[in-house]
């Protein structure tokens, strides 16, 4: 696939066969994302890969109880996330390492989040160029304290993001652009 087809055919697949993401396309995806530009170059990610059947079960199960237990979800909202969780093949889950910012302040946060936002990017595109359905989601920000339990993160690195892959069972949604958005020279 060329560069534009990645870019423009990309779209959110939520829906994922039973293959198995083999590990080296998985590497691959992960130096997609470690590739992606940072502010002052800091690479401030760590990139967790779940592909082990027994911890996404876990973790579906324990987000699924903590999105009922905070009242953002009700039971059956839980239910689809348990379900999205543990028929993924393999997730990625990408870590803001706050100690690796060169300035503890706020404009520099904001920056390691946009940095971890490319990354994202980058590995949605790789995985559309290497054949592979996927998509972002944002669950991380509301489960943190249960990730850092289950996965092992320390305190000063903030899981934000996790990106689902697998091979896409059927295809996904249209979308249309928002055609009202560049602007040359002025507002
Ligand atoms: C910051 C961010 C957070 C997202 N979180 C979720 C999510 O939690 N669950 C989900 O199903 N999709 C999530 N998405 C995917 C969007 O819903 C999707 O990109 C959007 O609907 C446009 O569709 P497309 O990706 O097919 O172009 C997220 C995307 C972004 C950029």
């Amino acid at each position: 696939m060329d560069c534009n087809d990645a870019i423009f055919s990309r779209r959110s697949v939520r829906k994922f066969t039973s293959e198995t993401v083999n590990d080296a396309i998985i590497q691959k995806i992960l130096l997609a994302g470690a590739s992606a530009p940072s502010a002052h170059n800091e690479q401030p990610w760590h990139f967790i890969a779940l592909n082990n059947e027994e911890i996404k079960k876990r973790l579906a199960q324990e987000m699924m109880v903590a999105y009922i237990a905070s009242g953002k979800a009700d039971e059956q909202r839980a239910r689809r996330s348990y379900d999205m969780t543990i028929n993924t093949p393999a997730i990625i889950i990408g870590c803001l390492d706050t100690r690796l910012l060169k300035y503890q302040n706020e404009l520099e946060y904001k920056m390691g989040v946009q940095s971890l936002a490319a990354a994202a990017e980058n590995m949605l595109i790789a995985a559309n160029c290497l054949g592979l359905g996927a998509f972002w989601r944002a669950a991380p920000w509301v489960t943190t304290g249960i990730m850092r339990g289950l996965l092992g993160i320390p305190d000063y690195v903030e899981p934000q993001w996790m990106i689902h892959l697998g091979y896409a069972a059927g295809e996904p949604r249209e979308k249309s652009l928002r055609s009202d958005i560049n602007h040359w020279n002025h507002w």
